[in-house]
């Protein structure tokens, strides 16, 4: 259960997995959550769940007039956030290492610049807000060493996170914290496609919980799970090895 309560909370990716528990999880605990994506059905069935608590607010992150347009209609809504969520994500793997620019532009749209037009709107709400803000941001373990085939989802996860570190810095005066969560395997629409071993795998409420646990105290990055976490660390402390004689073993090319 988490212990973050009695706050304003705009959530982006709710509509489903992680998102979607996390808003669940939220409310359940006492808080305001505006949660968006764009799937209007699935913001609607969400928010049945606790029409107290949970306000839609559709919109698509990766459009910059539309989301200007969500901003006024967030701010007729509230006058302030305590904090904000930016959890909306796509995942687009890249085969045999074909860089196709559209691809990127898809993936960098969602995952980078979906992230800049949340924040966009969601700062000044949080410079409003009585309480300490925070800013949480859904990044991902896959950052901590190259893998195989994410060359587009890694490389737009590392942008977001050196985005938040910058901010980081930047608005430690304005009394506005910052959180890094890189989860690893978690089983939501996004990973059921996967046709590759995920370890450690686990679903969207027990992330959630986790997530919330980390949001609660206020922690710079939450990893998980940890087995996941030190392993890849290992790797990139080991990289020779690693780019030498493990990833390739991961990259299919090489098995045909
Ligand atoms: N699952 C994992 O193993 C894993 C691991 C590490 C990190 N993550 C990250 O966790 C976050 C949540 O992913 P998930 O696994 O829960 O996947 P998911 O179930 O597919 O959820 C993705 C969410 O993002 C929303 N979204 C996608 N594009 C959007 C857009 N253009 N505008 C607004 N919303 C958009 C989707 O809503 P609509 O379709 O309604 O727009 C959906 O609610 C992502 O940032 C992902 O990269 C996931």
């Amino acid at each position: 259960m988490a212990s973050v309560s009695g706050a304003n909370i705009w959530i982006t990716g709710a509509s489903s997995g992680i998102g979607r528990a996390l808003a669940l999880q939220l409310a359940e605990a006492g808080n305001t959550v505006f949660a968006s994506g764009r799937n209007e059905a699935a913001l609607a069935g969400l928010c049945a769940q606790n029409p107290q608590r949970l306000v839609a607010l559709a919109c698509d992150v990766s459009d910059d007039n539309g989301m200007e347009e969500a901003g006024r209609r967030l701010r007729s809504m509230t006058d302030s956030l305590d904090m904000v969520i930016l959890n909306a994500g796509t995942c687009e793997y890249v085969d045999n290492a074909e860089l196709d620019n559209a691809l990127f532009r898809r993936v960098f749209a969602v995952n980078l610049f979906g992230v800049v037009n949340t924040l966009t709107v969601a700062k000044p709400l949080l410079q409003k807000a009585q309480r300490r803000g925070h800013i949480v941001g859904i990044g991902s373990l896959s950052t901590v060493v190259g893998l195989p085939r994410a060359e587009a989802y890694g490389a737009s996860k590392a942008a977001m996170q050196y985005l938040l570190d910058s901010l980081r810095v930047d608005l430690a005066h304005e009394k506005i914290d910052v959180t890094v969560v890189r989860p690893g395997f978690v089983e939501t629409p996004m990973t059921a496609a996967n046709d590759f071993p995920m370890p450690f795998a686990m679903d969207a409420e027990r992330a959630a919980t986790i997530i919330l646990r980390g949001i609660a105290g206020r922690q710079r990055v939450v990893e998980f799970p940890l087995r996941l976490s030190w392993s890849l660390k290992l790797a990139a402390l080991c990289s020779g090895l690693w780019y030498r004689v493990a990833a390739p073993r991961l990259n299919r090319a090489n098995k045909l």
